[in-house]
């Protein structure tokens, strides 16, 4: 199957006329009023069922590259209660700060369990910008690019099995809770889909409710996963997983990269099978090698300590920008919009 040309989900062809970055190229007109309006912002789950492959690494980098060249306003939703990815973008101690000021997914899920109305916003922290040329622009009031996130929290998975326990008490079946998940996400997350360029949802590595509903919310799937037999093994069975009960065409909706590559001729021989016999209709990122510039770059000192772009990425600055513009291309080809560079 291959994916040209295809609409994915709720997203509309956009007019890709502007000249003065993403907020202006997003713009489309309504053809009932007339009217200008920002297209709704992309969701993309980062899942794979494989542990360790590398999601929530992928999803801060892909925040930053989106954010830092494209001026791409991004959400970070971190589904995982390990809460990797709230931890490399706002610090160990900025994540227990901000489950203290009442943010957070786990705070959003207590909603949901009192029955109160579905919205996100409260519990966004709005800034989770790290890099210094972002905190600039904001500060000389042209933010173009910028990184929120809806911080996760071990106790998360805590609430989430609470849930699940009342959840089969009270109807017998555990099935439906990820469908009552999906619905109310749906409604919290709805009004935020005009403020965003794209919504990145860092899953957890299992099928829980919550990933289940992450999962559901997606228009894209970004998979990473390591070039070796275990974790092709279990990226074969993620894929079957989710194209059998929550994307049939996730092929066409499916950004696969390789990520903790090291070159040996072993590793090249499972990255050509994955991509030649495997996944061979999949759209495939670039390689981000193994490097400890990957693991500095994910260790933010201090909350209100920024890096430039150079010096957070180190020797893999160039990896970070060849995925930011692969997965814009892969955007542009699926939903019709486009961005244009703000930096090189
Ligand atoms: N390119 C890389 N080079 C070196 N280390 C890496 C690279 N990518 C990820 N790592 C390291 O590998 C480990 C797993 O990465 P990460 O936490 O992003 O994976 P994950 O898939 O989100 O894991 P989990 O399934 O537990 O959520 C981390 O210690 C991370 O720092
Ligand atoms: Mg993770």
């Amino acid at each position: 199957m291959t994916a040209s040309g295809v609409q994915v989900n709720t997203l509309t062809s956009a007019t890709a006329a502007a000249s003065e970055g993403s907020q202006v190229q997003r713009m489309a007109v309504d053809w009932r009023s007339g009217e200008t309006r920002r297209t709704p912002a992309v969701m993309s789950a980062i899942a794979n069922l494989k542990g360790g492959v590398g999601k929530s690494t992928t999803t801060v980098m892909l925040a930053d590259g989106l954010s830092y060249f494209y001026g791409m306003t991004v959400l970070v939703i971190d589904l995982d209660p390990q809460a990797n990815s709230s931890q490399m973008l706002l610090t160990e101690r900025g994540v227990q700060a901000a489950s203290d000021q009442g943010k957070g997914a786990h705070h959003l899920l207590a909603e949901f369990v009192a029955g109160r109305p579905a919205s996100a916003a409260p519990f966004i922290m709005p800034n989770a910008v790290s890099l210094e040329e972002l905190r600039v622009a904001e500060e000389q009031d042209e933010r173009r690019g910028w990184i929120s996130i809806l911080p996760s929290h071990p106790q998360l998975r805590l609430r989430e099995m609470g849930l699940e326990e009342d959840w089969y008490s009270r109807t017998g079946t555990p099935t439906s809770l990820a469908k009552s998940l999906t619905d109310y996400f749906r409604t919290a997350f709805a009004p935020l889909e005009t403020l965003y360029d794209v919504i990145l949802i860092d899953c957890p590595p299992h099928l829980s409710p919550l990933a289940r509903a992450g999962l559901a919310l997606s228009n894209v799937y970004i998979t990473p996963t390591i070039a070796d037999s275990v974790s092709t093994w279990g990226t074969k069975q993620f894929s079957e997983w989710i194209g059998t009960h929550v994307a049939p065409d996730l092929a066409e909706r499916n950004f696969v990269l390789i990520t903790r590559f090291r070159d040996t001729r072993y590793a090249r021989q499972v990255a050509s099978d994955l991509r030649d016999v495997y996944l061979k209709d999949r759209w495939f990122g670039p390689t981000i090698p193994e490097s400890v510039h990957v693991l500095n770059a994910m260790d933010r000192p201090a909350y209100d300590s920024y890096n430039t772009f150079r010096g957070k990425y180190g020797g893999v600055k160039q990896d970070v920008r060849r995925l930011a513009e692969r997965f814009s291309d892969f955007l542009a080809q699926r939903t019709g919009s486009t961005w244009q560079k703000i930096r090189d």
